[in-house]
């Protein structure tokens, strides 16, 4: 599919207004880090990159309902995010956060290089102010009914249920979400982007995206109908400050949050290359045409990234109608594609904080580990539709499939061969049945890998699991275990063990992107030695001001220098894993194998854990 040994794999940037829940790992989490590591199993260089949110109105209004500055607040859900997303093996070669110098320097840079070609046009427009307290009231805050579809429930900046981008003096009936007044509209000054000049450019790059998932297009191919220069300032004091002059020192106009976020991807790739001693590596992710850039999110952030995001980059660039130049950071790739999942849901409503249907990754991981929720998101997440969880689906899942399927597959072979060999035995003649199975597990590593590369993760670990299904059947019907009471067998028990354990070896090479810590853990079964998944690690790094000066990129009004943030990180490249087979070698010594899936209390699935009971 793709010719350039680089990839680009943009993670959705979590807001650090609170820990993250399994619903927010099951959009944007679990699938990009699924997807990043069949690429480095096959080969490609892959560059992996997020971090916190941490500017916008979702972290105003948390701060001031814990009493806390929006600083403080951002560092302690930074850092706990950081834990979280590390916590789930999510191998990030660098999750940052927007609130760096470095990130508000490349940001302004953007704004700079889209403002000189004409694309950010300042006017006035009405902004709503909350009359009882004078305080501007956040678009987002502003509730009301939908002008196009009519939907009560519609926000200020968007419309959930038609998804078109509103304003909130569009909004039939607005009202304060905050404190139930009606706001008042006064007159104020913003820079809109051109997102109209955008338009040609944007539908001949969108009518060439043909493998998207269907919801994902056609919901994007609809926005060119619509398009209007859209505000990207704010009237608000915690943000990035505007570069232009007369704007910059205004305590009280910032960037929007989705301007800067977006360009995260591109900051945080440059901040990467600088932090690992070449400052020109991002290049090869942005600048070569060749190269692949795959978005992956929950649908609410289909508008940012399949129109905000590439208009930034086509504007920056100076290919919109209006024409222009390049800025500092040259041409840069549009995405591949925007991957987008939809919601996980919990007994049919949304995940959500602010309702109290809510299990934070943290709790879950500390009490089943990584993989079991890794496992369940893949094979039973809302990949094309909202999905519902329920304790009790997960509790079969991982008792039928992890435990009984994988787990006992591994468990039973490798018990066997080391019982009955103490090594990998040398295989006598194949049979039709043994040929079969191991052309089975190796054929499966071009059709689920087929759907790995599209994104398609249940389709590809469905494949995988029934090659385990499969190879549970076929030892099932050799009975090993009475081969091995019979002297005579001893060539045939030999061989069916030998051909088992290639299939396991198979499995769980294919089970790597989905199950890396168990993966690393069958491979030490197998009687291999070194890392075959690795593991990404976190760090305390320091806010230095030099990325800035790496590109000229000046930068006002930048966080102080030399804060100590963490960052999430890896040395994926020292990983032995590969979409292959790995033949086994006869003669490999084997120890006795250590349970690999813990079994669930069935009862849980009725009661749910204590910190998150079934209601
Ligand atoms: N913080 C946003 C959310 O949680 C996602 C931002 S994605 C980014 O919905 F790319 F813009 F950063
Ligand atoms: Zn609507």
């Amino acid at each position: 599919m793709t010719d350039s040994q680089n990839v680009l794999v943009c993670v959705a940037w979590p807001y650090a207004n609170g820990p993250r829940h399994i619903g927010h790992v099951a959009g944007f989490g679990v699938p990009s880090d699924v997807f990043a590591r069949y690429q480095r199993m096959r080969g490609k260089n892959v560059l992996m990159i997020s971090g916190t949110d941490e500017h916008g109105t979702p972290l105003l209004v948390q701060a001031d309902k814990e009493g806390v500055t929006v600083k403080e607040l951002a560092d302690r859900y930074n850092r706990q995010i950081v834990e979280d997303l590390a916590g789930l093996g999510l191998s990030y070669d660098l999750f940052t956060r927007t609130t760096t110098r470095n990130h508000y320097a490349v940001v302004q840079e953007l704004f700079r290089g889209l403002y000189d070609n004409g694309y950010m046009v300042k006017e006035t427009t009405q902004g709503a102010i909350s009359p009882s307290t004078g305080r501007t009231l956040p678009d987002r805050y502003i509730e009301g009914t939908c002008p196009i579809c009519g939907a009560t429930d519609a926000r200020g900046d968007q419309c959930d249920t038609c998804g078109n981008q509103l304003d909130p003096a569009d909004l039939i009936n607005p009202v304060s979400k905050i404190n139930g007044e009606t706001p008042k509209f006064v007159e104020t000054e913003h820079f809109l982007l051109d997102l109209p000049a955008m338009h040609d450019a944007l539908e001949e790059w969108l009518r060439a995206r043909e493998d998207w998932r269907p919801n994902v297009l056609k919901f994007s191919l609809n926005l060119l109908e619509d398009m209007r220069p859209r505000a990207m300032t704010r009237d608000i004091d915690w943000g990035i400050p505007v570069p232009v002059e007369g704007w910059e020192d205004n305590p009280s106009k910032k960037l929007y949050v989705w301007f800067d976020a977006v360009v995260g991807y591109l900051s945080a790739s440059i901040e990467w290359a600088h932090r690992s001693g070449d400052p020109e590596a991002w290049k090869a992710w942005w600048q070569d045409s060749a190269t692949e850039g795959y978005y992956f999110m929950g649908k609410d952030n289909i508008t940012f990234h399949s129109q905000i995001w590439p208009a930034e980059l086509l504007g920056y660039a100076g290919r919109g109608a209006k024409g222009g130049t390049a800025g500092e950071l040259g041409e840069l790739n549009l995405p591949t594609e925007v991957v987008s999942s939809e919601f996980l849901t919990m007994s049919g409503s949304k995940f959500s904080s602010s309702k109290g249907v809510v299990i934070y990754v943290k709790d879950f991981l500390a009490e089943f580990g990584p993989d079991p929720l890794r496992y369940f998101i893949a094979v039973a997440g809302p990949e094309n539709n909202d999905t519902d969880f329920t304790w009790d689906e997960f509790v079969r899942r991982v008792n039928n499939e992890l435990a009984n399927g994988w787990g006992n597959l591994v468990n039973r072979t490798v018990s066997m061969a080391h019982k009955n060999f103490g090594q990998v035995p040398v295989p006598g003649p194949l049979t039709e049945a043994d040929q079969r199975i191991l052309a089975l597990a190796e054929e499966t590593f071009e059709s689920a890998g087929a759907d790995l590369q599209r994104a398609h993760f249940k389709s590809a670990i469905t494949k995988i699991m029934h090659v385990v299904g499969e190879a549970n059947a076929y030892i099932a019907e050799m009975e090993p275990w009475k081969l091995a009471k019979d002297d005579a067998q001893r060539e045939r028990l030999a061989t069916v063990l030998w051909t088992a354990l290639q299939v396991v070896s198979d499995c769980n090479a294919m089970l790597t992107p989905f199950l890396p810590h168990t993966a690393q853990r069958v491979h030490a079964t197998l009687g291999r030695t070194g890392v075959w998944s690795a593991e990404p690690r976190v760090e305390d790094v320091v806010d230095d001001a030099e990325h800035t000066a790496d590109y000229n990129l000046v930068g006002v009004g930048l966080p102080e220098e030399g804060q100590t943030y963490p960052i999430i990180t890896g040395d994926y490249t020292a990983e032995q894993a590969v979409w292959e087979r790995v033949e086994v070698t006869p003669g490999t010594e084997l120890s006795k194998p250590q349970p690999l899936i813990a079994k669930l209390d069935p009862e849980l699935g009725e009661t749910g854990p204590e910190w998150a009971p079934v209601q």
